[in-house]
């Protein structure tokens, strides 16, 4: 009898936690909801380039700070373009902080060829939420929030602070945004360790995360020829001269992408270089002279380097092979980013055991039972440069796992079920990035015992 009794008010016991501490399916579905509605609103909001509504998105992000009461601050460096920053302290504030970085305008649409408008946010039948920024990068800045969301209910504290920047100008470089920020006193005082920012989706069950990215160097070359009549074969025209050169781009071209088709490198790992504009011909008011060769020939190139690559050896193949001068070519670069940072060191974040922080990226993703391919080169570039210029360490990160790639695409869209999934991973780094107390030196590496 006294048994069954025990037995009876353990059973009542164990009901009760059950009813109280499980949130009802109901509560669930109704939180879930709440987060996509919020997804929606910031979506809503046109942050396009080239005019992009940023007084609207930098309400709406203090907005959410508030409801989350975290310390919020705008900072404008340059006037009309906003940097909405902010902070959930730490309990010590002496540790490196970390900082959760997006960027909150977005690249324009051609409306008509979506299914959905890109402002609508249109959720449909099977999940899908269309917008531009669903997947570059307006999920990620909200699921940062909604993970501190989450963290805050469970009442976990960080160690070190957090910043959250919401970054304007990223898809026009980032000059005016997250390049001021970096470089300015503001920064330096976050006294930031380690930084987050964006990556791509993958289109299988792995996430990606970025240790650096390829330099863009926009070069062009010009040939000068003598000028003659359209019938007549002779040496050194400047077309001819041109042609050759783009033969050898072509040639080299190739080689590279060969080495991404067979599966030896990977997009990020291999030079690409894209004809951007080929220039040349004397105007007719009905198009081009077309008995007449031309004197001068330019043609300009996208050109993408890793910094695991030999930027001297493709200095001169430039030089030597692509513009020689002994072909009368000249070339000039319309920009040449280094892949150095500003203390000369290749612009790389280490992947190996030598930055605490790649391993906790790993277990924390590994915890939320996410998967995490190998570390990748980011093909074009993000704010996460400006960041690494300085020395510290970044990682690209967008969880968006069996996903296709819609970033500056129509109908870019990212599934409700994996957005959520997103948080629960967000929810994980945050919390193991918060409470790691180890000292780390800023550059990411840990300080020698
Ligand atoms: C969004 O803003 C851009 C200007 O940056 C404008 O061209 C576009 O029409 C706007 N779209 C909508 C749906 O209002
Ligand atoms: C270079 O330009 C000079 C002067 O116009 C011309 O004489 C010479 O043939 C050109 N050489 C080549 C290789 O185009
Ligand atoms: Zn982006």
């Amino acid at each position: 009898m006294k048994l069954c009794s025990t037995l009876l008010l353990l059973l009542l016991v164990l009901c009760l936690t059950l009813f109280f501490s499980e949130p009802s399916l109901a509560e669930e579905e109704q939180e879930e909801e709440a987060i996509i509605s919020r997804f929606q609103q910031y979506l809503r909001i046109n942050t396009s380039q080239p005019s992009p509504d940023y007084a609207q998105a930098a309400d709406f992000i203090a907005g959410q700070a508030k409801s989350l009461s975290l310390e919020f601050q705008t900072l404008e460096f340059v006037k009309g373009k906003p940097l909405v920053l902010l902070k959930w302290p730490g309990s010590d504030p002496s540790l490196p902080s970390i900082l959760l970085n997006s960027h909150t305008d977005v690249v324009p649409s051609e409306t008509h060829k979506w299914a959905h408008p890109p402002f609508s946010a249109h959720l449909d039948s099977s999940g899908d939420i269309f917008a531009r920024g669903s997947q570059d990068m307006k999920c990620v800045g909200l699921q940062y929030l909604e993970a501190i969301r989450r963290l805050k209910a469970l009442g976990f504290r960080p160690i070190r602070p957090v910043y959250l920047s919401f970054v304007p100008d990223e898809e026009i470089g980032g000059h005016d945004g997250a390049e001021k920020f970096a470089e300015s006193e503001a920064f330096e005082k976050l006294n930031v360790g380690i930084v987050l920012d964006e990556g791509l989706p993958s289109l299988d069950e792995n996430y990606r995360a970025f240790y650096t990215e390829r330099c863009p160097w926009w070069l062009v070359i010009k040939a000068i020829g003598a000028p003659g009549h359209g019938a007549k074969l002779y040496d050194n025209t400047a077309m001819e001269n041109l042609l050759k050169s783009i033969e050898s781009v072509r040639k080299f071209r190739a080689s590279q992408f060969d080495l991404v088709k067979a599966g030896l490198k990977t997009e990020g790992e291999v030079v690409s270089v894209n004809m951007a504009f080929l220039k040349a011909g004397t105007p007719s008011p009905t198009g081009f002279v077309m008995n007449l060769q031309p004197s001068e020939a330019e043609a300009g190139f996208d050109i993408r380097i890793p910094p695991t690559a030999d930027p001297e050896s493709l200095e001169r193949r430039i030089a030597e092979e692509w513009a020689p001068a002994s072909r009368n070519m000249t070339f000039t670069f319309i920009q040449k980013n280094s892949v150095l940072d500003k203390s000369g060191k290749p612009l790389l974040t280490a992947t190996d055991s030598s930055n605490p922080w790649w391993n906790l990226l790993e277990e924390a993703v590994k915890k939320a039972n996410g998967k995490l391919g190998k570390p990748e080169i980011f093909p074009a570039s993000t704010d996460a440069r400006y960041f690494r210029d300085q020395g510290l360490p970044a990682i690209g990160f967008s969880p968006m796992a069996n996903t296709p790639i819609l970033l500056h695409d129509h109908n870019e869209f990212l599934n409700k079920a994996e957005y959520l999934k997103g948080i629960e991973v967000y929810e994980s780094i945050i919390k193991a990035y918060a409470s790691y107390t180890q000292h780390a030196r800023s550059d990411g590496s840990k300080d020698e015992l």
